[in-house]
């Protein structure tokens, strides 16, 4: 298949109409859409990433309002939805019937977002909802750009939607709303310090938490790029060398091959997973990546680095 790279929205919502994929910008990351109400294109986007078929995907929505056609929305969901979309958030519901099986993976929840990013709005104004995982191959780390996406899957896509860099560069927060409590199953840009102003009690899963409850896609390899990444807290694991690439808010000693400086942890998210491919693309074998506290946006950074550190 020829992958067509697209500027126009309206070009890639009349793909995505007649039930093929398209690559599209969102806010957090590049995303693979698809008719979230056809069986065979979410079958499709499963075999263009190489993607587990147990791992359910999220319904992107033009506007809030039309999650109730999805998803039995909680007092939790509402609440969310109200202060966070559009936006880098992710709300885990009750699924109504009558989604195709493999977008919720047989789990009885369906995972739904409102983005913000225009362009993408802009698709969604002109289709239904859609599913849109990572447009990365499954594995991978999340593409930032248009170009990581066509580098990953050109030639299994029927287009590319090209819009700018993402501006998050993470993807978004994941929240499981199906109680009265919100529990974060990916930490990202909604940070628990924001959910916590309005449900005090929210927090995020950890090792106490039963795993039906974790996110499925948290339980496969993830974020990993060719490279090794090593998160580095002290500054004696430093260790520059030409086969090695840093990033961190601390300038590096000299002897790095690339190197990303980020003035901030806001940066540092949005710069993670193109420096993980520039150093694919350079032939590196190491990342040396600086850890940063585990607050706020640091702890959606860290995640990412302990995963990408386990891959
Ligand atoms: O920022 C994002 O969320 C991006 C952009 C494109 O919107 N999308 C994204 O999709 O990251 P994906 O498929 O790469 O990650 C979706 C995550 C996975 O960890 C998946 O297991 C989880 O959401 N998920 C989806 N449906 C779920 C459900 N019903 N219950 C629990 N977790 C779910
Ligand atoms: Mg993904």
């Amino acid at each position: 298949m020829r992958t067509r790279l697209l500027r126009d929205p309206d070009e890639a919502a009349a793909v995505l109409r007649r039930g093929g994929l398209c690559v599209v910008p969102t806010e957090t990351v590049y995303g693979l859409a698809a008719r979230a109400d056809d069986p065979d294109a979410v079958a499709a986007v499963f075999r263009a990433k190489g993607r587990p078929s147990d791992n359910p995907l999220i319904v992107h929505l033009a506007d809030a309002a039309q999650a109730d056609a999805v998803a039995h929305v909680t007092e939790t969901g509402r609440g969310l939805l109200a202060a966070f979309a559009p936006g880098p958030l992710t709300v885990v519901l009750p699924a109504r019937p009558g989604l195709p099986s493999a977008v919720t993976a047989g789990l009885g929840t369906v995972a739904i977002r409102v983005p913000s990013a225009p362009l993408v709005l802009a698709v969604l104004g002109g289709t239904g909802p859609l599913v849109a995982p990572s447009a990365n191959r499954s594995g991978r780390p999340s593409p930032t750009t248009w170009q990581a996406a066509r580098d990953d899957l050109d030639g299994r896509v029927d287009a590319v939607l090209r819009g700018p860099p993402t501006e998050v560069g993470i993807e978004s927060t994941v929240v499981d709303a199906t109680g009265p409590v919100p529990l974060v199953l990916r930490p990202g840009a909604v940070t628990l310090d924001a959910l916590r102003a309005l449900f005090p009690d929210a927090r995020a899963i950890g090792d106490g938490d039963e795993v039906g409850r974790r996110s499925p896609g948290t339980q496969h390899r993830h974020y990993a790029p060719r490279a090794r990444v090593r998160v580095v807290d002290d500054v004696r694991q430093w260790a520059p060398g030409p086969d090695a690439a840093w990033i961190g808010l601390s300038e590096p000693p000299p002897g790095y091959a690339l190197v990303a400086v980020c003035p901030d942890v806001a940066h540092y998210a949005r710069r993670l997973f193109d420096t993980f491919r520039r150093a694919d693309a350079a032939g590196l074998s190491r990342i040396d990546a600086e850890a940063v506290p585990p607050v706020g946006l640091g702890l959606a950074v860290m995640d990412r680095l302990r995963r990408a550190a386990e891959g």
